[in-house]
């Protein structure tokens, strides 16, 4: 069975891999707190015995050979970057879950057919560069262009940053090919509170929502507060009347089905005695289905458009990221299902809420994924916490599965 105790060990000791000085855990791709996280989770593969090795990008690996060396691998882990001010659970229990799962195998002394990798992805969060950056990279969605044109908030491109970090930047390695993997199983916390108020052990991921992120810049004009309320451009209230009106639509009119987000939020020039002349903010949708997706991209045009003539403004919009809801596959989650049940965990079926790197690969091959219970639901924030006992329970069912998928042809 699991060790809770080497979870522990092993999620605690990232949790310290932070940039100095913010609450909780800030570990973004590529910076030194997490080329810190990276050598030490190569260390703690190798130990378990596992082969590592980074690829282009900065996705890591650690290999537990299997029998048959033509055999298609079967894939398991999460992200090991974080949000800013972030808790330690968010993707990296996925990939502390995984290796506790090598463990398992490599100590039951009875080798599997195919070889098992443990996968840490980089970039799945969008704090630096888009979200799931590095599993589009292993998918082969990205290519040369998007090291050069994707760029951080201070203008570093995705190569230099690779490049600064000790990366090779080879895409050739990084791009797998769909047939040579049999599955991805990812574990992650649910980020919600239904397993916990049904005291249910685990969850089995049917679909993953959709998300649809964009930079909305309001160009207005910078001026004395004395300006007339009537005279003024004022970007700032334009921005957050839009807000207003945008969130309180999504509630009344998708209940349940669709959510909006506004994280970040800059005025320029930011002076208590100045109309903001520059207002850009962020805007995350989410959904189960497209075509609601489609119709809150709809909806916000038609507010900044509202929003140009009533406060005498101009908009600029750029989707800053999209990725379609996307099912997981049916019989891997079966099995994932019913090894739960062998070892006597009962299980939910649910959606999910929040983005995944399962959704890139679920297009090229199989995956699925299992949730454990977040306390309170809470999440991207340092009070995110599991039981190490829930985590040990999915590592249990990862191992089982494992075993189960490798028996397929
Ligand atoms: C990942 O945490 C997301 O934004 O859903
Ligand atoms: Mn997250
Ligand atoms: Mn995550």
């Amino acid at each position: 069975m699991a060790d809770r105790f080497r979870i522990q060990n092993n999620l605690e000791t990232l949790r310290d891999f932070s940039a100095p000085g913010e609450e909780g855990t800030t570990r973004l791709s590529y910076t030194p707190a997490y080329r810190q996280a990276v050598d030490y989770l190569k260390k703690e593969m190798e130990a378990a015995g596992l082969q590592t090795w980074e690829d282009g990008v900065g996705n890591v690996y650690g290999e537990l050979k299997g029998t048959d060396e033509t055999a298609p691998v079967i894939l398991s882990g999460s992200h090991l970057d974080t949000v800013r001010c972030s808790g330690y659970f968010d993707g990296q229990a996925g990939i502390v879950c995984a290796l506790e799962a090598a463990r398992m195998l490599k100590e039951s002394g009875k080798p599997l057919r195919s070889s098992f990798q443990v996968l840490a992805t980089i970039m799945e969060e969008g704090a630096r560069f888009p979200n799931l950056t590095g599993s589009r990279y292993i998918a082969g969605e990205n290519g040369e262009a998007q090291l050069d044109t994707l760029r951080d908030q201070d203008g570093v491109t995705l190569r230099e940053a690779i490049r600064q970090c000790g990366f090779s930047g080879n895409l050739e390695m990084t791009c797998r090919k769909a047939d040579s993997i049999k599955a991805f199983l990812e574990l992650h916390l649910e980020q919600g509170i239904r397993l916990e108020s049904t005291h249910t052990d685990l969850g089995i991921v049917e679909t993953i929502y959709g998300c649809r992120w964009f930079t909305v810049a309001v160009n207005g004009a910078t001026s004395h507060p004395s300006t007339p309320m009537n005279l003024r451009k004022d970007a700032g209230i334009a921005a957050c009347t839009l807000i207003s009106e945008l969130a309180a639509l999504v509630e009344e009119h998708y209940p349940n089905r669709a959510t909006v987000t506004f994280g970040k939020f800059e005025n320029h020039p930011n002076e208590i005695n100045a109309v903001p002349g520059r207002t850009v903010f962020s805007v995350d949708f989410r959904s189960g289905k497209p075509e609601i997706l489609n119709e809150l991209e709809a909806l916000l045009k038609e507010k900044l458009k509202a929003m140009e003539s009533r406060f005498r403004v101009k908009t600029e919009l750029t989707l800053y990221s999209d990725v379609p809801p996307t099912p997981c596959c049916a019989e891997f989650s079966k099995i994932l299902e019913e090894q739960a049940a062998a070892l006597h965990f009962s299980t939910l079926r649910m959606d999910s809420g929040a983005g995944h790197d399962a959704m890139i690969f679920a297009k090229h091959w199989p995956a699925a994924m299992i949730f454990v219970p977040s306390h309170n639901g809470l999440t991207h924030c340092p009070k995110e916490w599991t039981d190490y006992g829930n985590l040990a329970k999915g590592a249990d069912v990862l191992c089982a599965a494992i075993r189960q998928i490798d028996k397929l042809d």
